[in-house]
């Protein structure tokens, strides 16, 4: 089962060749997602070997492959974690019942939509970062971003699978769309705000992949207890691929801290102006990215209070990430308290499974920090990097276009626009971040304001020519 047929003109492991309508109609969706590709996907760089990782099973022993490709030859296919033997629903009013093998009637146009919502997003990150290559700080992380920008790309293959295995000719329409859609595009948007914003330099690719590919992490993990057995086995799979993302962000901030705790070592200042002068990028400048990609992916886990979210889980069509931690899996009895502009509130728990949800990712976020924090402790400075307030610049739910602090703090209105450019990067912060992306590509060397990882990829050395350019 877990085996990956690569004989197929699209790899996969669910037996497409077993349905000739399906696999005619992914046949004539894949030249369409190819254009999209070489239109909207990394410029130019098409004829770079880079050294990627591919999927030729789906177990969780050495999935991976690695060797030198083109991008446009990725094998882009279709990959599902193995059935689990009798799955059951695991939580909801229909805890207990077999796992559906198809879409209920009464859950298809729901079920539909959050299947687009997830699907929209991974071919706008790759739009979104479709420059990064034009200033990239190493092959290391050329060779990462495109690593990246491959497996989204597999991930929109998983979630027009889906659409296309089991809501016809509606389905088959979605996915058009999601080629059609474009990131930042004025008449045709991403559905996300956070996907059209522009992800032009590499310190905002370290904050997204950080912040926005966690927040995927979570929308997955919740998928993967979905009484929706596909959609369950296909989130399963995708979550293996999504922690290198996170991984990518995590240490690319890191090695950022790392270099500008050199230059503040080396000057014996942490005279922000100084640092900069030096080509690093000072602390005070960090923490404005992490606040506005933080807020900014805060937002994805939606409204405080919703009704959506109670229905999605009683009708067993989306859990919680690790829905096994919990003991009540039902829910209609709890409750939970809620922070709202009108004092704190009391709301029934299948409703606040929205706010549950950005509480775990805020801890989870809340890692690397510790981490950050620990660096720059040792440097001996004494500046802290902290993530904002939930109600931070939140532009969905309670807090929605109210003057909050980074702290949370309701203040005036007034203090609020005055403040934001201390808060979130002002144009001027942007301007220096884009003046120090440089393109840097001879192997093993580093852009003044990254420090090197500390390994390279799949044992090699750093100094490993992960991208081959031609
Ligand atoms: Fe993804
Ligand atoms: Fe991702």
């Amino acid at each position: 089962m877990s085996s990956i047929d690569y004989a197929e003109k699209i790899p996969n492991n669910v037996n497409i060749a077993g349905d000739r309508t399906l696999q005619r109609a992914l046949e004539h969706w894949q030249p369409h997602f190819l254009q999209w590709w070489h239109e909207m996907g990394p410029s130019d760089f098409e004829s770079a070997d880079v050294y990627l990782r591919t999927a030729i099973s789906v177990d969780a022993q050495g999935w991976a492959h690695y060797g030198a490709v083109h991008m446009p030859d990725y094998r882009w296919g279709i990959f599902l974690a193995d059935a689990v033997a009798d799955r059951r629903i695991g939580f909801g009013d229909r805890m207990g019942d077999p796992a559906w093998q198809q879409v209920p009637g009464e859950y298809r146009s729901t079920l539909r939509r959050l299947i687009v919502t997830q699907g929209d997003t991974e071919p706008a990150s790759v739009e979104q970062q479709r420059l990064l290559g034009h200033s990239c700080p190493s092959l290391y992380d050329l060779r990462n971003l495109f690593q990246i920008n491959v497996e989204e790309g597999r991930h929109l293959w998983a979630m027009v699978y889906l659409l296309h295995a089991y809501f016809g000719r509606d389905g088959r329409e979605e996915a058009e769309e999601l080629l059609a859609r474009h990131s930042g595009d004025r008449d045709k948007p991403r559905i996300l705000t956070t996907f059209n914003e522009p992800i032009s330099d590499w310190l905002s690719l370290y904050c997204f992949t950080y912040f926005t590919d966690r927040d995927g992490k979570y929308q997955l993990k919740s998928f993967a207890e979905s009484a929706f057995d596909p959609l369950s086995r296909t989130c399963r799979f995708m979550l293996t691929e999504e922690a290198h993302h996170m991984f990518v962000g995590e240490t690319g901030i890191g090695r950022v801290v790392k270099r500008t705790l050199e230059v503040m070592k080396e000057l014996g200042s942490d005279d922000p102006a100084r640092i900069r002068a030096h080509g690093a990028i000072d602390l005070p400048t960090l923490q404005k990215y992490l606040n506005f990609w933080c807020s900014s992916s805060l937002d994805l886990f939606g409204s405080e209070i919703s009704s959506n979210s109670a229905a999605n889980f009683a009708s067993g069509l989306k859990g919680r990430p690790d829905e096994t931690q919990y003991d009540d899996h039902n829910l209609r009895n709890a409750s939970f308290k809620i922070l709202i502009p009108e004092g704190e509130q009391d709301v029934p728990m299948l409703n606040a499974l929205n706010e549950v949800m950005r509480e775990s990712y805020l801890k989870d976020c809340e890692i690397g920090l510790k981490r950050w924090n620990r660096q720059i402790e040792r440097a001996g400075f004494d500046l802290r990097l902290t993530l904002p307030s939930s109600r931070f610049r939140r532009s969905i739910g309670a807090w929605a276009g109210l003057p909050v602090d980074p702290q949370g703090r309701l203040i005036s209105k007034e203090l609020f626009g005055k403040s934001l450019e201390d808060w979130i990067p002002s144009e001027a912060d942007r301007a220096f971040v884009h003046s120090l992306m440089k393109k840097v590509v001879q192997p093993g060397k580093m852009a003044a304001w990254i420090a090197p990882p500390e390994r390279g990829i799949n044992n090699l050395p750093v100094e490993y020519e992960y991208v081959k350019l031609h």
